[in-house]
Order: structure tokens, then sequence, then C-alpha cells
């Protein structure tokens, strides 16, 4: 399934604030995203889809720019990535529709692909904006991810493979690296991982309001089908130089 835009923004604006400290495998991806980028300064910075902030203090912390430029759906990103970088300037919405009047030397983003449909219009548009030589680096999700919930429930987004999205990203880059992982929470009851979902904004895979009973099935199947009460994150990352 796909989610729509007004529910992707709805989550993750209720969960801004809880979001750093529950989103252990989006760090996991920003230091990988960070470390395979092939040099650390670059002139115009853009990041999409900056939310609380995780991607962009770890650049804050390790890359040169002259302007760092940031973006997400949900307004209050701003006041979380101003914490990590003082004078970003700040572009509120749907990057999908913004209109940049400037270009890039580098364009990066960790975990927010996935939720593109058209991952191929999206990297249209980055080569658009990006500079000759310029870098896309990006982290998303492979269809293993979240194996569990998927497994017990059918829900999952339409998560594209390591080879559709090389093959999508060889049309107008280089591709530098791509590589898949795994990243594997433990927690120790299922509620736990529920919240945790909550907590981190990815709850938007489905409108359908969860009642006591609903709840309370889904805990005693996943402890019934998966007693380590693990939940895997299946991330993709890739980093390329425009053609
Ligand atoms: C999983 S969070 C990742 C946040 C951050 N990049 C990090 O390093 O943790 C996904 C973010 O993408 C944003 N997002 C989703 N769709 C977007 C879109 N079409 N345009 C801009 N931002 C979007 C969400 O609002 C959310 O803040």
């Amino acid at each position: 399934m796909q989610s729509d835009i007004k529910t992707i923004k709805k989550h993750f604006q209720k969960s801004i604030d809880k979001y750093t400290d529950n989103a252990a495998a989006q760090k996991y991806t920003a230091d990988i995203l960070i470390k395979e980028l092939p040099k650390t300064d670059y002139d115009n910075i853009l990041e999409i889809g900056a939310g609380a902030g995780i991607l962009t203090s770890y650049a804050a912390n390790t890359l040169k720019w002259r302007n760092y430029y940031t973006n997400d759906l949900v307004e209050k990103s701003e006041i979380f990535v101003k914490k990590y970088i003082k004078n970003t300037k700040f572009f509120a919405g749907d990057f999908r529709k913004i209109k940049f009047s400037k270009k890039f030397n580098l364009i990066i983003s960790n975990a927010v692909f996935q939720w593109f449909e058209n991952t191929d219009k999206v990297l249209d548009k980055c080569k658009n904006l990006l500079e000759k030589d310029g870098i896309l680096a990006f982290s998303t999700f492979s269809p293993d991810n979240f194996k569990e919930i998927r497994e017990l429930t059918g829900l999952s987004l339409k998560y594209k493979s390591l080879e559709e999205i090389k093959t999508s990203t060889e049309k107008d880059f280089n591709i530098i690296s791509i590589k898949k992982s795994e990243y594997v929470m433990k927690f120790d009851n299922p509620l736990k991982i529920l919240a945790h979902m909550k907590n981190t904004g990815v709850n938007s895979l489905t409108e359908t309001h969860w009642g006591i009973k609903e709840v309370k099935t889904f805990c005693d199947n996943y402890a019934d089908k998966f007693p380590d009460l693990t939940l895997t994150y299946s991330p993709i990352i890739v980093t390329a130089e425009l053609k």
C-alpha cells in the first residue's frame, strides 16, 4: 500500500518530538550515509525530509558547506534543524512540489525516499537540481523492511528492491556505492513495538484505528510468531554522482 501525503504529514507531525529518542535505525543509516560520501566539502547542500534533524546533526559534525538548505513536509522540522545548523534555509512542504531557484552540489536524504511512490520522478527532479558532478546520497528501505509486521498484518509500504533502485538511479547517475543492510531491534513486549512504530511516525501505514481487541490480537500473534520480539529494518543506502 502507499500512504497519502496528508496521512504521512499528520503522523510525522505527531511523532516529531519523540522521534530522535526512538529512531535508532535512522541514526544507523545517517551514520553510513555520511561515511559513504566521496568528500566532505560542498558549496550548496540540500537535505530532503530533514524531520527532527538526525541526518542534519551528523552533517553538522562532519561536512563543510557554504549554504545548507533543508526541507520537510512538517513545518515544525525547521525548529529542529536550526538546533544543528542555525542559518539553514528551510523549505516547508512536499519536496516534489517545491520549485527551487538554485542548484546544489550535494542532495542528501535519510529514510525518506520510501515515502515517494514514484522514485523515478524524484530522481529526475534531483538530477535537474544538481550542478555538474553533483552528488546524490539517500537511504531508503527494501521489501524486507518490517517483515514481521507485514507477515502479521499484511501492512507494508510498496518498498522497492535494491535492483529496482539501482536501475532507476543508473539512468542519470553513476553509482558510487549501493548497499543493503539489516538493523534488528529487540523489545521486551509487543506493545513497545507498537509504541516504537508510533513514535517514529511509521504507523501512517494505515489510517484505521485499532481498538483494544485489535491491539491484543496483534500482541498475542507477535509473541507467538516472533518470540524474540524483534523488529527488522532493512535499509538500502545509495551514493551516486550525476552523469
Ligand atoms: C523517517 S523520517 C526521517 C527524518 C530524518 N531525515 C532523519 O534523518 O531521521 C521521514 C521524514 O520525511 C518527511 N517526508 C515524507 N514525505 C515527504 C515529502 N514528500 N517531502 C518532504 N518531506 C517528506 C517526513 O515528514 C519525515 O520528517
